[in-house]
């Protein structure tokens, strides 16, 4: 079977695309991570692509004169590689419906709490929420992607206790252990054709 082509969108560190490329590096396991484009121009995770010979590009949404002409330049460079799955890490622009429909059903998102939880939040707020709110457990949540922020189908998620001693940094680094996980293995369903969105459900078959 030809490996489902997958090009990762990001926008810093990138250690979720280091564990997608680390994972989908041969097709063997019916994925390969092909391309990730960077939207912005120092952003960490493209010398982790060079280190792991995947091509990284540089997109910078800040040379285009608005959303729709940025993600058209994404869609046309993804496509020169076929890509079949589109996977954000840690990608922070949001991602309009020229993008979204057409890769309709193709894209995925891993968000580091259990969605619908402190849904919006981005990097140490969303664990900062945490703790303040008292909550007991977070995690991580894989997703599709829909035209609403961090509000698409739920792939499947990820469970992890807060801790008395916890702090912002200490939660995030354990959250962050179990994103490097949960993201291949939806990944991997996705490329066995075992997931099957039935409105707000995601079916593993
Ligand atoms: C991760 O916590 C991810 O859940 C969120 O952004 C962060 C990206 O981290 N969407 P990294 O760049 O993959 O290391």
């Amino acid at each position: 079977m030809t490996p489902t082509v997958i090009g990762v969108l990001a926008s810093g560190r990138g250690s979720n695309f280091e564990a997608l490329a680390r994972n989908f590096r041969n097709g063997t396991t019916g994925g390969l991570v092909r391309v990730v484009i960077a939207n912005v121009p120092d952003a960490a995770v493209l010398e982790r692509a060079k280190a792991l010979g995947v091509e990284g590009k540089l997109i910078d949404h800040k040379t285009f004169a608005s959303r729709a002409d940025f993600e058209r330049a994404l869609i046309e460079e993804l496509e020169k590689y076929n890509v079949g799955l589109v996977c954000l890490a840690g990608f922070m622009r949001i991602l309009s419906p020229v993008f979204v429909n057409h890769f309709a059903g193709r894209i995925m998102n891993i968000h580091p709490s259990l969605l619908p939880a402190f849904a919006g939040l981005q990097g140490m707020d969303v664990h900062r929420a945490v703790l303040e709110s008292g909550a007991q457990f977070t995690g991580c949540t894989v997703h599709f992607v829909n035209e609403h922020v961090d509000a698409g189908p739920i792939i499947l998620q990820r469970v992890v206790p807060v801790l008395d001693d916890d702090t912002v940094e200490t939660l995030a680094a354990r959250v962050l252990a179990e994103e490097h996980q949960a993201y291949p293995e939806a990944v991997k369903l996705f490329c066995q054709n075992r997931l099957q969105i039935q409105g707000r459900r995601v079916k593993i078959i």
